[in-house]
């Protein structure tokens, strides 16, 4: 969607909005929600991972990674919590606030935790209108299907920017038995049901979970909107992982890492290696030496 007159259109908005961009066209411009329907116009890809905190925000920023999401799974991979359910609004915040301070090119997206937005679209409202204005967001993600609709009109045309999480919600774990693929079978209509009301509602972007690939596929197609995948084939516009599963960060003895997660790194091993020359060091006295010491 190009600008509609130049006074719209700022200077750093000319140039290539997603990708690490180049020498000739560097990535100047905030990624922004046009930019994600261009990128399903135009046939390409686009990444979002998790970050919550300054460093992993700026590093992935500075990769050309196109969103980062504060996810609720901060529950788990910040606070240490079993699973998403326990985290509230008042945890997400500053780490919402990190992250958006800390990345000049990415589009942040809040996810809303479990609580803060099933009671009425007034108190979903009330949550984004936070996560914009004290987190400093550029868009919220909210778990459910067409039931939400509703809620996503409402806060839509109050400004909020919604993407829409369907398939496997983490947040409804108790009620779907358990971490279990949806939208199999005969299931897949209901999914594609859900995905086309959370567009007409008004949602920018629908994000699938644990959703086999011909059934996000066909979701997909049915909509004109982008879609980002999380074990979800490889036909959605997008893809997302956590990035502590990304990086290899977690892992370890006795933790299962999901099917659909790729390990691009194993900084786990190296953290490791790292604190373990720390501690020998400083137990033998080598640390500090004299080129650390005043
Ligand atoms: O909270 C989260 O990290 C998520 C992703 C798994 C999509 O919702």
């Amino acid at each position: 969607m190009a600008p509609t007159s130049s006074d719209e259109q700022r200077p750093d908005e000319a140039v290539a909005p997603y990708g690490t961009g180049s020498a000739s066209t560097p990535r100047t411009a905030r990624v922004r929600v046009h930019h994600l329907a261009q990128a399903k116009e135009r046939g390409e890809h686009f990444a979002m991972l998790t970050a919550y905190d300054q460093y992993t925000a700026r590093i992935f920023d500075e990769a050309g990674i196109e969103m980062l999401l504060i996810g609720d799974s901060a529950a788990n991979n910040v606070y240490g919590h079993e699973t998403s359910l326990p985290v509230t609004v008042d945890e997400l915040i500053p780490l919402v606030r990190a992250v958006a301070t800390s990345a000049p090119h990415a589009l942040i997206v809040a996810d809303f935790p479990f609580g803060s937005y099933e009671a009425s679209p007034a108190q979903a409202i009330a949550t984004g209108v936070r996560f914009l204005k004290e987190g400093l967001a550029h868009a919220v993600k909210l778990e459910g299907g067409a039931y939400y609709a509703d809620t996503v009109r409402a806060m839509v045309q109050a400004g909020i920017p919604v993407m829409a999480h369907i398939g496997f919600t983490p947040q409804s774990e108790h009620a779907l038995g358990g971490y279990r693929v949806q939208g199999r079978g005969d299931d897949a209509a209901r999914l594609i049901e859900d995905a086309k009301a959370l567009e007409s509602a008004g949602a920018f972007c629908v994000l699938m979970e644990m959703v086999p690939a011909a059934t996000a596929a066909a979701v997909d197609a049915a909509l004109t909107v982008p879609t980002i995948g999380i074990g979800a084939g490889n036909a959605t516009t997008g893809q997302v992982l956590v990035w502590q599963d990304m990086a290899g960060l977690r892992g370890g003895p006795g933790v299962k890492v999901a099917k659909f997660v790729k390990q691009y790194a194993d900084l786990r091993t190296a953290l490791l290696d790292a604190a373990r020359q720390y501690h020998d060091e400083v137990r033998t006295g080598q640390f500090p030496g004299p080129e650390h010491s005043f």
